[in-house]
């Protein structure tokens, strides 16, 4: 198996987590290399249920993980993920951290928030984790490092220097309370005491678990949609999250991936604000909506939902360099009559050759769709590509036909065992 990458190529909620659960059991390493606690992975096992934010899914399987120096990593959260875990019985020995994750402290989740509240008609309709204020303070160099830690005077005069500027903003841009810092220090090394015994350097375990012809399992967080630069931006997240990322975000070497399995989901579905091209707002969205249970896993917002979307799923494909698709939550489609495929976006009457780049282009797209026959048999129960009904199959065959890439594992309902290699 070597390295394989696994990550979302719609806008995130693809049911990642139930597919790298499923790839676990064939994986020593799992590692996660982008994103925070504004995840929320959603993995079920048997009838208990578990909602990971920070951690890798492979825990569930027992697996050695690693957040990834890509990760941006509020202690506080993680420390209660731990916590979640181990009262449900899991072990939580085998977690590892790299030292160089930047943290999310409390201002960034307090500014995430006023932000997104001040500036209603233009917000991104965030988690309000405190990710984009953590991955800002990263590029301007201001960020605390998990290793940095260790040192307590040092950190002390940093956040000292910080909190004066961000209280500054926190108390006249916004008119809300200012934090205090010696509360933010305590709170912070009560954490730290919790996890450090798990701080690790990541070049050392990836290197380890290569040398070792171990295998590697890089699970990503949101999807190719919301990547900060390939994305819909402004409407994305603050990291990176393709492929080409996890050199960056867990040191992997380029040359050792093997496979890139792109994770999709049967129709669209975004949470938060942004373009949406084939979104629907009436019967079919709702069909969906509470069919796929679409409520969000970290915030338990409705997901906004729609028909797939293929134009901007074959963008992800090339952006990643995708090997094989993993596809998820067919079973939901069950029931309705025709199913609708959106194959090519137009702008001015032309037709789009990557992915619309501006509000200006956003507002322009028209949608052109196919239309197949849908099916009424129960497929949840289903073990194999020959046993799925014919229309299901022409579907399946349909969407590898258009993107030129195997559909290698499908998914016919949330739990471990509703699921197959095609
Ligand atoms: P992630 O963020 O990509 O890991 O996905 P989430 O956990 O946020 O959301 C996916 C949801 O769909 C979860 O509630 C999963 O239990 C569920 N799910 C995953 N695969 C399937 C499937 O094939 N069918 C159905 N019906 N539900 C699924
Ligand atoms: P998983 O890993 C779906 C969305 C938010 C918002 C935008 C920016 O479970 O698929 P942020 O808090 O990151 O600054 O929010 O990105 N978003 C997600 N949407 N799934 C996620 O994660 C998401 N993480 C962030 O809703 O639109
Ligand atoms: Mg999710």
């Amino acid at each position: 198996m070597g390295v394989k990458v696994a990550l979302g190529i719609q806008w995130g909620d693809e049911g990642k987590a139930k597919i790298v659960d499923y790839l676990s059991s064939e994986s020593d390493l799992v590692v996660r290399f982008q994103g925070g606690a504004n995840a929320g992975h959603t993995v079920i096992v048997g009838d208990e249920k578990f909602i990971l934010h920070l951690i890798p899914s492979g825990i569930i399987y027992n697996k050695d993980v690693l957040i990834g120096s890509g990760v941006v990593a509020d202690l506080k959260s993680l420390t209660e993920e731990m916590e979640y875990l181990k009262n449900k019985g899991i072990d939580i020995s085998k977690i590892y951290i790299d030292k160089r994750v930047h943290l999310v402290l409390p201002y960034h989740k307090i500014l995430d928030g006023l932000k997104e509240s001040k500036n209603k008609n233009s917000s991104i309709g965030t988690t309000k984790r405190g990710i984009g204020p953590a991955y800002s303070d990263k590029a301007s160099r201001v960020g605390i490092r998990l290793y940095d830690l260790f040192d307590r005077t040092y950190v002390e005069e940093k956040v000292k220097e910080i909190l004066e500027e961000k209280n500054f903003i926190i108390k006249n841009f916004y008119n809300f309370q200012p934090l205090d810092f010696n509360e933010l220090m305590d709170e912070l090394y009560y954490y730290f005491d919790i996890i450090k015994e798990h701080i690790v350097d990541e070049i050392e375990i990836i290197d380890r678990y290569l040398y070792d012809n171990k295998n590697i399992l890089l699970e990503g967080a949101q999807g190719t949609m919301l990547d900060i630069d390939f994305g819909t931006y402004p409407f994305v997240t603050s990291s990176n999250t393709i492929s080409g990322y996890t050199t960056i975000g867990a040191a992997i070497p380029l040359k050792s991936i093997n496979e890139i399995i792109g994770i999709m989901k049967a129709y669209t579905t975004r949470v938060g604000n942004g373009p949406f091209p084939t979104e629907d707002t009436e019967e079919i969205g709702e069909f969906l909506r509470n069919k796929g249970n679409e409520y969000g896993a970290t915030t338990g917002r409705p997901r906004r939902c729609g028909w797939l979307d293929l134009k901007a799923v074959k963008y992800a494909v090339r952006l990643n360099n995708i090997t094989s698709i993993a596809l998820t939550k067919i079973d939901v489609l069950t029931g309705l009559d025709k199913i609708k495929i959106a194959v090519d976006y137009k702008i001015d009457g032309e037709s789009v050759y990557s992915y619309p780049v501006s509000e200006l282009e956003y507002r322009k797209i028209e949608l052109e769709y196919i239309e197949l026959d849908g099916w009424n048999e129960d497929i949840s129960y289903i073990k194999s590509f020959d046993d799925l009904p014919k229309n299901t199959q022409k579907f399946i065959k349909f969407i590898e036909d258009y993107l030129n890439v195997p559909i290698n594992i499908i998914s016919v309902g949330p739990l471990r065992r509703q699921t197959f290699i095609k």
